[in-house]
């Protein structure tokens, strides 16, 4: 069917779940042990409920902000995920052309399987990528690499800390990590383990990443440094306020690594309860388990400065490539809209804890 033929990204997902390979799917749809926190991820949202506002001028109203002080057309990022040309040839190429397309931001993980340097090739004129690092257990690489990305022009370096080591992915461990020949990843592998796609290109990792490494990271790069991969209001605390990071993702790798890691739903919650002031002075972003336009809005209305997707657009582009990254953005953006209409909104600085209750009891 054409791309226009899925009217929500639950859809594509089941399109990707008949299309893509064995291997691709049990890589991508992957979570640790039992899956409580992937599902966890996306429930959470329904323990929050809306407190629209009706009769107000809503015909006219704008979805753009800035998300790490770059312009955006919407509050929704695309997540760095690893190996997008297990679904489609063009790769990482596919997100970033719909991206620039839509304007919005692509984050291009330290394991994609396109190089930066076709990333870059891929995208518009004015642009902004964003790059994810691992710290590579040989710091000597990791400063050559954050060189390189420096000069090829990347906006950001996003510093995922909550991968030490893999998470028990199980999809991925039955499945053969076969494909993963043909798929040097940009950053290197360690080889095939048997272990499954995950083990198979985490090797060089160090799992001893410190906090002492935003220091050393910091006196590398001018460029702003983001956390991703928070899970809690102390650690929340610590990067923002000790460590004076630019911004901070509450993620638990779309419940890959840790089992029972809460939802970064419910640590944003749990910030703007214990930390309003944090919320209120810093950047702070979630992701997991965002599949709504209503989602979105939620996390902004608790005082998220927007919000990022990882499997939706490994969906879309291996079902339609370019075409399906396209259509996850397309998605949000009607589903955003119309949901900002019907609370009553024009603007995403509109969105505030009045417009919502947790189960029964009234935010704001
Ligand atoms: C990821 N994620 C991830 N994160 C990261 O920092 N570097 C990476 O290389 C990857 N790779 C990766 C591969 C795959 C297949 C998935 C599904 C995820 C995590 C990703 O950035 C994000 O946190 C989650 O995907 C968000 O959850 P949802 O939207 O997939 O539910």
């Amino acid at each position: 069917p054409p791309p226009s033929a899925a009217i929500n990204l639950h859809d594509i997902e089941i399109l990707a779940e008949k299309v893509l390979t064995r291997t691709a799917w049990a890589y991508y749809r992957s979570t640790a042990d039992d899956e409580a926190t992937y599902l966890e991820n996306s429930s959470a949202f329904r323990r929050f409920w809306f407190r629209p506002r009706v009769m107000n001028k809503i015909s006219q109203i704008s979805t753009t902000t800035t998300l790490f002080g770059l312009p955006s057309s919407l509050p929704v990022f695309i997540c760095p995920a690893a190996l997008y040309r297990l679904g489609h040839p063009d790769g990482e190429m596919n997100a970033v052309r719909a991206a620039g397309q839509e304007g919005i931001i692509k984050s291009i993980s330290n394991n994609a399987s396109c190089s930066t340097e076709e990333c870059m090739s891929a995208k518009l004129p004015g642009q902004d990528l964003v790059f994810q690092l691992y710290l590579n257990k040989d710091r000597a690489a990791s400063e050559v690499l954050i060189k390189k990305i420096e000069a090829q022009g990347f906006k950001a370096i996003m510093l995922t800390v909550d991968a030490a080591v893999p998470g028990k992915r199980e999809l991925d461990q039955r499945a053969k990590d076969e494909d993963l020949k043909e798929m040097p990843s940009a950053s290197g592998n360690s080889g095939s383990s048997g272990m499954g796609v995950s083990h198979a290109i985490s090797g060089y990792q160090d799992p001893d990443i410190l906090w002492e490494d935003i220091p050393w990271l910091r006196r590398r790069t001018k460029l702003p440094i983001i956390i991703k991969g928070i899970q809690c209001v102390e650690d929340a605390e610590k990067a923002l306020e000790e460590y004076g990071v630019r911004a901070i993702i509450l993620s638990n790798h779309g419940g890959r690594e840790l089992d029972f890691s809460p939802a970064p739903m419910t640590v944003l919650y749990e910030l703007y309860q214990q930390r309003p002031d944090l919320l209120k002075k810093h950047e702070v972003y979630i992701d997991g388990g965002v599949r709504r336009g209503t989602d979105v809005l939620k996390a902004l209305c608790l005082g998220a400065r927007g919000v990022g997707l990882g499997r939706p657009f490994l969906y879309g582009n291996g079902v339609w490539g370019e075409e399906g990254c396209r259509r996850v953005i397309h998605i949000m953006r009607e589903e955003i809209e119309t949901g900002m209409r019907l609370l009553g909104v024009t603007s995403l600085d509109q969105l505030r804890p009045e417009l919502l209750s947790y189960m029964d009891k009234r935010l704001g």
